[in-house]
């Protein structure tokens, strides 16, 4: 590998999320534009790197990208290079194995100087393995779960946010006419982020998010008192990894070969019947799912993106590595990967919109 950078590789890593092709038209155009490097494209993340999977990317193939969601170069989020799938033995089990040398081959095949892997804590976990193995990496968070550690916000929550509002919106309306309790489940793994900005921005009456472990009959009393009080509706934005006091989160699969492999989902359904036989009061539950993970970004992820892409490459270019750029207190830095990497960024209970909420009458589903 040459000391200064004449080649790089881009991937798209994990879940996809909108702006994703804002941050590779910003990579590909800033390294070309700027550096006259030369930009290789790996095709879904670190799948293409373990196939030997990729292509040059020119200043056309970045264009009219901005807007478009989803990502050019696809995704996977099933290819963890340290316990990969090779294939089934005789029995038909799957067997794993470690084919991270099988990457280090290609970046040296291919003569790539450093890797810009845009992706969430999976993909940076895999970045970590490659630096231990002397692969120069650059970070650049992205997920609709806004869950990175050290990053106040990433690119793709602000669509989710708004695309889950809508959703809302359009729920209250209904729920309204046939006087229900309607829950709203959103994604966001581990972290109540998405449904705590949804929930407040659309004016839920319950919010659950997995960082506050809610009691059911908490929840019924709230939904029953409303009703007593000529409320006859009640909208509950519901994360799918929101949990009972002292119980577990429902998990909907596990997805064996990813490097994390629960998939949460079914929460709504659960409480949906549990609220509708003890209130007696009529239920319906939604699950958003991947609808908010689709779509064309809205602006501020596209603002977002492209500084971020911008950022990655100028550090890149200073002879940085191995550092993920994030946002805090506003403005663009950069941490190393390994504080990123395998971690979450859980919603404070006491966080200042918990707090708003909870002052214009919000029930979180506990006992205060
Ligand atoms: O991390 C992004 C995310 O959309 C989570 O909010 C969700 O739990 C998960 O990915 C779903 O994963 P999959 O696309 O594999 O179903």
């Amino acid at each position: 590998m040459s000391e200064s950078i004449a080649r790089i590789g881009v991937l798209t890593g994990g879940g996809d999320c909108p702006g994703l092709n804002a941050v590779i038209r910003a990579v590909t155009k800033a390294a070309i534009i700027e550096h006259g490097w030369e930009v290789y494209g790996i095709e879904d993340g670190l799948l293409g790197l373990i196939r030997n999977r990729m292509r040059v990317l020119t200043l056309k193939d970045a264009s009219n990208i901005l807007t478009q969601g989803g990502t050019i170069l696809g995704t996977s989020n099933k290819a963890n290079p340290s316990h990969f799938c090779v294939g089934t033995d005789d029995e038909g089990k799957p067997v794993y194995k470690d084919v991270t040398n099988r990457i280090i081959e290609h970046v040296q095949e291919r003569g790539l100087d450093a890797l810009v892997c845009i992706g969430g804590d999976g993909t940076m976990s895999g970045a970590v393995e490659l630096v231990r193995r002397g692969i120069r990496c650059m970070g650049v968070p992205k997920t609709i779960d806004n869950d990175l550690m050290h990053c106040e916000v990433t690119f793709g929550f602000h669509t989710a946010v708004a695309t889950a509002t809508e959703a809302l919106d359009r729920i209250h309306t209904t729920a309204s006419s046939h006087h229900r309790v309607m829950l709203v489940e959103m994604m966001g793994r581990y972290a109540g982020w998405l449904t705590l900005y949804s929930g407040a921005a659309s004016g839920a009456d319950v919010i659950l998010v997995p960082e506050i472990p809610y009691d059911v009959d908490v929840v019924c009393e709230y939904c029953a008192n409303r009703s007593r009080h000529g409320k006859a509706f009640t909208i509950i934005a519901v994360a799918e990894g929101a949990k009972p006091v002292g119980g577990e989160m429902v998990v909907d699969r596990v997805v064996r070969d990813s490097p994390d492999p629960i998939r949460l989902g079914g929460v709504s359904q659960v409480l949906c019947e549990q609220i509708a036989e003890r209130t007696r009061l009529e239920c319906r539950a939604t699950i958003l799912g991947h609808v908010q993970r689709g779509g064309t970004p809205v602006p501020y992820d596209r603002v977002l993106g492209t500084e971020l892409g911008y950022a990655a490459v100028g550090l890149l270019r200073r002879g940085r590595f191995n550092e993920v750029v994030v946002v805090q207190r506003g403005r663009i830095t950069h941490v190393p990967i390994e504080d990123v990497a395998n971690q979450q960024r859980l919603v404070p209970p006491d966080h200042p919109l918990i707090r708003a909420c909870r002052a214009v009458g919000v029930c979180f589903g506990d006992r205060i």
